[in-house]
């Protein structure tokens, strides 16, 4: 099986140590990835955003793979401030309040007129608006009542293109239909699990994540977009790295670690569900290209099926099914 150019749309690589270890999982087989703004501090300056982009390239070597950066989004952001670092980014990312890792410094509130002039000035500079879309309400329901937002913000602003990141919840699948400037993303993990898997047995800390998994019905309503390919609908894994000792803790870490075993494991789904590998290629790539109008590097990744046996760790960071087999391995990577 053959993937043309595979782009993760939501990768978090961090920073320091933990980015020295885990940047080539995601270099080695993706042409790019769309990278989280959430370390701390969060990225918020130009300076910020080309450090930190000198910073991913040097921890991925020689491999060739396009960081594609992305601002933490502020409400005080003017249109002068946002067209002087148009070219470095792809997008900027917003996140509400306290509602995941590293998200203190986000939005609360929710007033249209408030973030008026920093969403308006996105839109006319045809800047790509991520949402971590959750309210502060029952963990459950989070999701499904920020969709009202997002219909606000989709409203007020419908030139404006807007990335429902990591969707969870067949509120958020409908919603994409309702609104031309809708998108999303959707992971590998929410594919594949439900609430069960994480806390239906014995508690599973390495597939506790925000948004956390739902019901079987939402994973269908999402399974449902991903395997047709859905045009507004594309991979970004989320995959968030957290050391071993902050998973497995008393006050356990959000975050899935996916990056090494996406592809394989996207092979194995789409197999499984009698889905194309036409309709693989647009949801790890194609899609993706035309809704943020991006052109990858070229390469091209063979899987095989092959089991691969999960290393129990990368560099002390619990991979999902760490220590099981799955159906595919990654035969050959080349580029151009
Ligand atoms: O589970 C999560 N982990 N969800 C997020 O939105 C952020 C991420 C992280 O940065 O660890
Ligand atoms: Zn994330």
């Amino acid at each position: 099986m053959q993937l043309n150019a595979p782009l993760d749309m939501h990768l978090h690589l961090r920073d320091g140590e933990m980015l020295e270890n885990i940047a080539t999982a995601s270099a080695h087989t993706f042409s790019g990835a769309i990278i989280m703004p959430n370390l701390v501090p969060p990225v918020t300056t130009k300076e910020e955003v080309l450090a930190y982009k000198n910073r991913i390239l040097a921890a991925i070597g020689d491999e060739k793979f396009t960081p594609y950066m992305t601002l933490f989004f502020n409400p005080n952001y003017t249109k002068e401030f946002l067209a002087s670092v148009k070219n470095e980014i792809t997008a900027v990312k917003l996140y509400p309040a306290g509602i995941t890792t590293n998200s203190e410094g986000g939005v609360s509130g929710f007033d249209v007129e408030e973030l008026r002039p920093a969403l308006e000035a996105l839109s006319d500079l045809n800047i790509p608006l991520c949402v971590h879309g959750e309210t502060n309400g029952f963990v459950m329901d989070r999701e499904a009542e920020f969709v009202t937002i997002y219909e606000k913000l989709a409203t007020a602003f419908p030139k404006l293109k807007i990335i429902m990141e990591h969707i969870t919840t067949k509120e958020s699948v409908t919603a994409l239909d309702r609104f031309e400037n809708l998108y999303a993303t959707i992971t590998i993990h929410h594919l594949l699990i439900t609430l069960d898997d994480v806390a239906g047995g014995m508690l599973k800390p390495h597939l506790f994540c925000k948004p956390i998994a739902k019901r079987p019905e939402d994973r269908d309503a999402l399974l449902n977009v991903a395997l047709k390919a859905h045009p507004k609908v594309m991979f970004g894994s989320d995959s968030a790295p957290h050391p071993k000792h902050a998973k497995e803790a008393c006050g356990c870490a959000a975050g899935v670690f996916t990056a090494p075993i996406a592809l394989q494991l996207l092979a194995e789904l789409f197999e499984n569900h009698h889905a194309s590998i036409d309709n693989l290629q647009n949801f790890i790539s194609n899609n993706a290209q035309t809704i943020y109008g991006v052109t990858p590097l070229q390469k091209t990744v063979i899987l095989e099926k092959k089991p691969f046996m999960v290393p129990l760790d990368y560099h002390g960071v619990v991979p999902m099914y760490a220590g099981e087999k799955i159906a595919y391995s990654i035969k050959e990577v080349t580029h151009t």
